[in-house]
């Protein structure tokens, strides 16, 4: 189990929706990938196939449900085990007023009992894993007390996998972009929660800014989640497979993985999707790297113009220049 998480890009709300997941499998085969939240309702209730569909190349796929209700957590975790999803994720760690309205999400954290009775609901309905993302703690709970308690009820419940973002969420006073910003990354509290339970899947997330980094945390976890840096800086996916999974990157560089996508683009415009909306997390891949703002500008402005084709994607690639430095594993 522990090498199926070995690395995971972090579920993000509007940004990891079925696009930018097709996106990011150019750039690494074994990356575990994350839908969006979505809560039970709209899962069950909801248009499937607008929310739920997705290609067969973004397996290894977990679906992320929002929900405190064991009963309804059930029926979404089947549908998702139905739907060929790979796992299925409960969040317990979104502060934003409308989950925690919900009394789900990182609210949780003070119910570690009903979290497991969750968990051991969804695990009786479902052959996939299924695993926990939560946070270090909320408000004035002491982390070390709340991140055991909710260990503890989730391995009980035969969790699949922890995912702990490193950090507590204050549920007052603070907006979710502020709750992954201002709580202080407390990476050590995570890693001696692995040293305490030696059986359950770890996997760390919160801050990790580059590929090193996160080969540097597998040495005292069993995994890292990757969120903002996966998605602003998409070009060190590329050094996933080679470096965390001995394995070749699907593509030689970033220019090379934007090319695998263009038959995806292509099908998508067939189907009247509007290019932007493929586009718009493609926007990162060269950050850093000369001629990355001329490539971004020419795409952000004519990828939203009605009709915009394959073909502003070819004229924003001239804007890179033709001696590119090459890609290397080392500089992610
Ligand atoms: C735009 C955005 C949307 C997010 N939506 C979700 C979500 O739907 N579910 C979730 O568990 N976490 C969500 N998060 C939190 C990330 O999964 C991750 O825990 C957090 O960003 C810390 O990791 P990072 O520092 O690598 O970005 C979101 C983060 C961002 C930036």
């Amino acid at each position: 189990m522990a090498r199926t998480h070995r690395f995971c890009v972090a579920p993000m709300m509007e940004w990891t929706d079925r696009h930018c997941r097709l996106f990011h499998r150019q750039l690494t085969r074994r990356a575990r990938l994350y839908t969006e939240m979505l809560g039970t309702g709209a899962v069950i209730h909801g248009d499937r196939t607008r929310l739920l569909a997705f290609d067969p190349a973004e397996h290894p796929l977990a679906l992320q449900l929002g929900g405190a209700d064991p009963r309804a957590l059930t029926e979404a975790a089947r549908i998702g085990a139905d739907l060929g999803y790979d796992e299925i994720n409960l969040n317990v760690g979104c502060p934003s007023e409308r989950v925690r309205d919900g009394r789900f999400g990182a609210c949780l954290m003070e119910e570690p009992a009903l979290v497991g009775d969750c968990v051991a609901a969804m695990k009786a309905a479902v052959a996939v894993p299924v695993t926990v993302k939560c946070r270090l703690g909320v408000d004035e709970q002491d982390p070390e007390a709340a991140l055991d308690a909710m260990a503890e009820a989730v391995e009980a419940a035969g969790v699949d996998a922890l995912i702990v973002h490193a950090r507590k969420a204050w549920l007052d006073g603070l907006s979710p972009k502020e709750n992954r910003e201002v709580p202080p990354l407390d990476y050590a509290r995570v890693y001696r929660l692995k040293a305490a339970r030696p059986r359950l899947t770890v996997v760390v997330n919160g801050g990790i800014a580059t590929l090193a980094a996160a080969a540097a945390h597998l040495r005292r976890v069993d995994g890292a989640m990757l969120g903002r840096a996966a998605y602003r800086e998409p070009w060190r996916l590329l050094a996933v497979d080679p470096l965390l999974f001995g394995a070749p990157a699907p593509a030689p560089s970033p220019r090379a993985a934007l090319e695998l996508l263009m038959p995806y683009v292509e099908r998508e415009l067939a189907r009247g999707i509007r290019l932007h909306a493929v586009t718009r997390h493609v926007l990162g891949l060269f950050n850093g790297m000369p001629g990355a703002r001329a490539f971004r500008r020419h795409l952000a402005t004519y990828a939203t113009k009605p009709g915009a084709g394959g073909e502003v994607i070819a004229d924003a690639l001239a804007f890179l220049p033709a001696d590119f430095p090459a890609f290397t594993v080392a500089a992610a």
